[in-house]
């Protein structure tokens, strides 16, 4: 942690600032040490890292450990190889640049915070770019993220709840929010906690699942105890069951290379391309192992960004829901 990130952080408890008690500095970086809140409440910095959910519990605990096993994998290169989600890195650029309407280089000096950063796909790609880059996410495998991006220049991790955010509100020219709120147990809620951290003027996107036929989806419901299962089992479990979903997905994407179809018995492909081994086990380890996975209708997504003051909003997926909006600026 650096000790200018803490210009972001508020306490979870009180809304707060928290400052620097007891520290172990290696070059730049606070390594190890205590934040403390005027509340009385105290914040362990461990490996680099601020940990402001001390008492995550029940679910939620099933949610950090879930994925905190996932990105670990990932990031040491035993799921997917340099791509995630089967998506490279030069694309990830692409994507967020389409996603916000918003030129790569216009991101200089721009504060972006990456909620529910997982394994940090923003802070990998634009650490260079002259910005300030907050990742929050709940895992517990944000170590692994830290060794990777942790000592960039405007790179600040830190491990939090969505629902009660560590970070200032109104503090971030974008806030970048793909896949995080339908993994937790009130979507509506961490929504409104979320956006309350997008300066005024500053975009907001939001990625989450449509209502809609999905195979992994199928597979999740057929399988319910497997959200009870280990991380590690879950891990094993994802890669079995990638074994015939690699041949019959890539079998498809054959036939429907042959014929341009996108559509198999009503099951809508993002798109029709090769999908590495690698690829669809992290995806079943994703949609398979966490408690929670909502689905929504992109007018209720819209109503949301309408009630909490977005305007200029625009679709950005038609497959599952990416909205990005800009908020109304208080004059
Ligand atoms: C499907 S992943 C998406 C990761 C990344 N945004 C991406 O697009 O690759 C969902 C992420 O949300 C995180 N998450 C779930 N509940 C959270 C919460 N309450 N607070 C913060 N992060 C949470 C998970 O740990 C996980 O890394
Ligand atoms: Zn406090």
């Amino acid at each position: 942690m650096k000790p200018s990130a803490l210009e972001f952080y508020a306490c979870p408890e009180c809304r707060g600032t928290p400052t620097l008690k007891s520290h172990e500095i290696d070059g730049s970086e606070v390594v190890s040490g205590t934040l403390s809140c005027a509340c009385g409440v105290e914040y362990e910095i461990r490996r680099g890292v601020p940990r402001f959910c001390p008492s995550i519990k029940g679910v939620q605990q099933n949610t950090a450990d879930d994925y905190g096993l996932q990105w670990t994998k990932l990031l040491d290169g035993k799921l997917e190889d340099g791509t995630v989600y089967g998506v490279k890195r030069d694309d990830w650029k692409e994507y967020f640049q389409e996603s916000l309407g918003l030129p790569l280089h216009n991101l200089r000096g721009k504060r972006i915070l990456d909620a529910g950063c997982g394994s940090g796909k923003l802070v990998r790609a634009f650490a260079d770019d002259g910005c300030q880059i907050v990742s929050l996410d709940i895992h517990s495998g944000l170590d692994a993220l830290y060794a990777l991006a942790g000592e960039c220049p405007g790179s600040h991790i830190v491990q939090g709840d969505a629902a009660r955010p560590p970070i200032c509100k109104k503090k971030f020219d974008v806030v970048w929010c793909s896949g995080m709120i339908h993994r937790t147990p009130n979507p509506r809620e961490v929504f409104s906690q979320v956006a309350e951290l997008v300066a005024d003027d500053g975009l907001f996107f939001v990625w989450v699942c449509r209502n809609r036929r999905n195979p992994y989806r199928m597979i999740r419901s057929c399988l319910p105890f497997a959200r009870r299962l280990p991380p590690h089992l879950m891990y094993i479990a994802s890669l079995v069951l990638a074994i015939p979903l690699y041949i019959v997905f890539n079998a498809l994407y054959l036939l429907g290379w042959w014929s341009r179809k996108t559509i198999f018995f009503g099951f809508k492909q993002s798109k029709n391309r090769y999908r590495s081994f690698g690829e669809i086990a992290l995806t079943v380890f994703d949609v398979v192992g966490p408690e929670y996975l909502h689905a929504f209708h992109e007018g209720e997504i819209k109503r949301w960004f309408d009630e909490a003051g977005f305007q200029d909003l625009r679709s950005t997926d038609n497959v599952d829901i990416g909205i990005c909006g800009r908020k109304t600026a208080v004059r």
